[in-house]
Parts: structure tokens; sequence; C-alpha cells
């Protein structure tokens, strides 16, 4: 396994590429299966995420290939409906063919994704909602195994506003027969730039972005050339950066738009942020100080900006109270910041941030993607060197990370552990 060495403390100052989105681009390459055309999506991040899941698109019969400039998906004459264990465990979000399977082949058998360290992460909703429209499911030896004759639009209303719930489900209904309404629906950018995909493909989906979607079903999609959306999270994650480190990152290609709760976090701790054209100026303001935050659905409070935003509020003046109300183990980042000299406080679903001068370089282990990306920001800022272990996690989802954070003048490498 590798593991990142930073020789923390310089300002990193200059520009930085905000990638396309992970967590759009995964449930729109899945959406490819619904198309009886060609797919020629841009702006396809290169990561583990993105070659684990053209890896199950080439399972089930398509051809899926990233090169330079984009992905192409093309489903084949034989489209396969099962969705193997030793993949899903490795990504969650291969539960996002089971909508696709069923609408395209009235099939899917689909691993149940396990656990993983931030929550069980369960998909009671989207089976829930897919039952709703005619699926019917069991459970054997660890599959969820799905069939269903066309599928027809119904009524659903979620107990939450899951995300990928909401995609499945989005997805599933594009071919279903009829009316499908989703209330209580993810209002998440993704969400949107995955309904517009549809919608570029030929379906009915009106609504996105709002807790009420409404989708009428159409009988096939086409193939078609679409762009995937910037990556907000990781376009989140380099504000703290330039502002953990007292610099100034000019990052490109992405908007304040769909950051919103965290560009007014950032700027209520004093951070001070410009949207230009083509991209977002940030860097440190007078002095940064503690604030409260909740994580929230969209348009609240992101999750998965949670670590990052506590990274930083460990070296504000004053204290605050971070509340992570999306899933139920999201503090793995803690202790390891603890270990860097911060000074937290857990109590349930809460932790209480007190800044610290600084933080001292050590040896930290990460245990999911968001909670890598705090301790390399804690890295950047802290006096001495900090290795991270277990940084596949990070492989996951931030492109090209250390090519771009040396670019901008950290003193990062990886090295084999
Ligand atoms: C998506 O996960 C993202 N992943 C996550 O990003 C993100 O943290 C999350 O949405 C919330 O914004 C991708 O898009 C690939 P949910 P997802 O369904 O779809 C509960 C990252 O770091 N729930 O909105 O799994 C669930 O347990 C990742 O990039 C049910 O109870 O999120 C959780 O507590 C991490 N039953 C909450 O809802 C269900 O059927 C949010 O889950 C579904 C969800």
């Amino acid at each position: 396994m590798d593991k990142l060495v930073i020789e923390g403390g310089t300002p990193l100052r200059g520009r930085v590429r905000i990638s396309g989105s992970k967590n759009a681009a995964l449930p729109i390459l899945l959406a490819c299966i619904l198309a009886r055309g060609p797919v020629r999506l841009a702006n396809v991040p290169r990561l583990k995420d993105i070659a684990t899941t053209l890896g199950l698109l080439r399972l089930l019969g398509c051809e899926a290939e990233q090169d330079i400039a984009a992905v192409t998906v093309c489903v084949g004459p034989d489209l396969q409906a099962q969705a193997p264990y030793d993949l899903v465990r490795t990504m969650r979000a291969s539960v996002l063919c089971l909508g696709p399977l069923l609408a395209r082949l009235g099939k899917a058998v689909v691993a149940l994704p396990g656990g993983c360290a931030i929550g069980s992460r369960p998909v009671d909703l989207h089976l829930r909602g897919l039952e709703r429209m005619g699926a019917k499911f069991n459970l054997e030896a660890g599959n969820i195994i799905g069939q269903c004759k066309r599928l027809k639009g119904a009524h659903i209303h979620f107990d939450f506003p899951t995300v990928g719930g909401t995609e499945n489900l989005l997805m599933a209904a594009s071919l279903a027969q009829g009316e499908t309404i989703l209330e209580n629906a993810a209002r998440e950018p993704e969400v949107v730039n995955l309904a517009d995909f549809l919608n570029a493909c030929g379906a009915n989906i009106s609504g996105q972005g709002t807790s009420i979607i409404r989708v009428q079903g159409v009988d096939e999609l086409s193939g078609v050339d679409f762009q995937v959306m910037a990556d907000r999270i990781e376009a989140g994650t380099y504000m703290v950066a330039a502002v953990i480190t007292d610099g100034e990152l000019y990052l490109e290609g992405c908007s304040i738009t769909d950051l919103d709760a965290v560009v007014y976090k950032l700027r209520e701790m004093g951070v001070w942020i410009q949207e230009g054209k083509s991209g977002v100026l940030a860097r440190r303001g007078t002095k940064l100080v503690g604030v409260d935050v909740m994580t929230q659905p969209f348009p609240g409070f992101p999750t998965d900006m949670q670590a990052q935003i506590m990274a930083l509020m460990g070296l504000a003046q004053g204290s605050g109270v971070i509340k992570e109300t999306i899933f139920e183990n999201r503090f793995m980042h803690v202790q390891e910041l603890v270990r860097m000299g911060a000074q937290i406080k857990l109590s349930g679903q809460n932790a209480m941030v007190r800044g610290a001068d600084h933080y001292v370089g050590a040896p930290v282990m990460a245990s999911d993607l968001r909670a890598s990306a705090s301790l390399v920001l804690a890295g950047l800022a802290a006096k001495g060197t900090t290795e991270v272990r277990r940084i596949y996690h990070l492989d996951r989802g931030y492109e090209d990370l250390e090519a771009k954070l040396t670019n901008v003048g950290a003193r990062i490498r990886r090295e084999e552990q």
C-alpha cells in the first residue's frame, strides 16, 4: 500500500484545474446502460472508482473505454444482468446499476453492497421505490435478485432525500410506462446532472434540483455526447487547501453555484472567496474564526466537506461544533487529526473543535475518501513531516492529487509502504 509523505508549512499559490465530478460521472456511466446507441462523455475524471465502473460495464456486456479526451460507452447485443460481489464490495455505487438493468432487461442480480467505514449504507429506499414500480426482489446468498415486466410509473415518497435512491429511480423511471413522481427527492447538483444527461438521451424529466421530480417514461433512449459537471467537492477541498496553508489558489473550471453552503461557512470563518469568469479565487482573509456547521442534504452543508472544514477549524481562533447528520460514523478522521495536535472532543454526532495554534506532522491513517483529504490538508499546514497511509482511499476520488498540489508549491510525494 502506498503512502503520501508531506513536508508541511508551504503556502500554496497558483492555479488548480478542477476535474469532472466523480459523483456525477458514476451514475451517468451506469445510465449509459439505458441508451441504445454509443455515448461519449467529456470531463470524466481518471479515478479508481471510474475504472471500477468501466470494468462493471464491460462485465455487463458493454464496450466501455476511457481515453485522454473522453469516455465512450456502448451497450452490446447481449447485455448481462449480474454485478458480482467482488466488484460491488469495492464500490458501493455499483448498486446504481439496479435501476438501469431492470428498466432495460427486466432483471438484475446485484450483490447487496456491504457497509463501509462511514456507515451501514442500506439501500432499502432504492428497493422500496423500485417495488412500487413493479419490481420484485429476493435476497439470495448476498445478492439482490430483481425481476419485473416493464416497470410502471408510480408516485414515490422517499423517507429521506437519498442521493443514490433518487438516481436509481430516475434511471428506472426514464423507460417505465407512464408517469413517475419522486417526492422528497435529493436535490444535489449531481442528481441534476444525471437528469440532464437522461433528457439529452431523450428522457422526459422535469423538476430536477427540487424535491419533486416528475418523469414521463419513454420507450427508448439514444446515445449522446455529454459533458460531466465539475467536481464541487474537489473544488471545496482545494479552497480549504489554499486557506489552511495561508496561500491563494485560483480554481479553474468550477463555480461557487453548487457550493453556496460551503462558501457561506468559509466566508463566515473569514475566508476570502471571489468568483471569476472561469473559476474561483480563495485565500485566507484577516483571521480565521471557528463556526458551527451542521451537515444536511443539499442545499445544506454537504457531508462530503465535513472532514475538510474540520481540519481548517482545527487551526481557527475560538471554537465551533460540527454536527454530522447524514452518516452515523463519519468522524474517523478526528483521532488522526488529534494525533497532529487538533483539539477535538466527540459527543455522539457532534464534534467540538477548539482552534490550536498549529499542527505537528505525524504518521496518520486514512479511513475513507474525505477523511484522507482532511489529513492531507492538515499535513500541508503542519510543522514537519506527515505520512498519510492507506491512500488508496484518496485515489478513488481525487484526480492527480500530488501533481496538482506540487504544481502550486506543496512538498508532497508518494512512497511505497
Ligand atoms: C452519495 O452517497 C455520495 N456517493 C456520497 O459521497 C455522499 O456522501 C452522499 O450521497 C450524501 O450526499 C455517490 O454519489 C457515489 P444517500 P449515497 O443515499 O447515495 C441513508 C463521497 O465521499 N440511506 O444520500 O449512498 C444512508 O445510510 C461519497 O464521495 C438509507 O437509510 O448517499 C445515509 O445515512 C461518500 N437507505 C443517508 O441515507 C437508503 O436506501 C444518505 O445516503 C439510502 C440511503
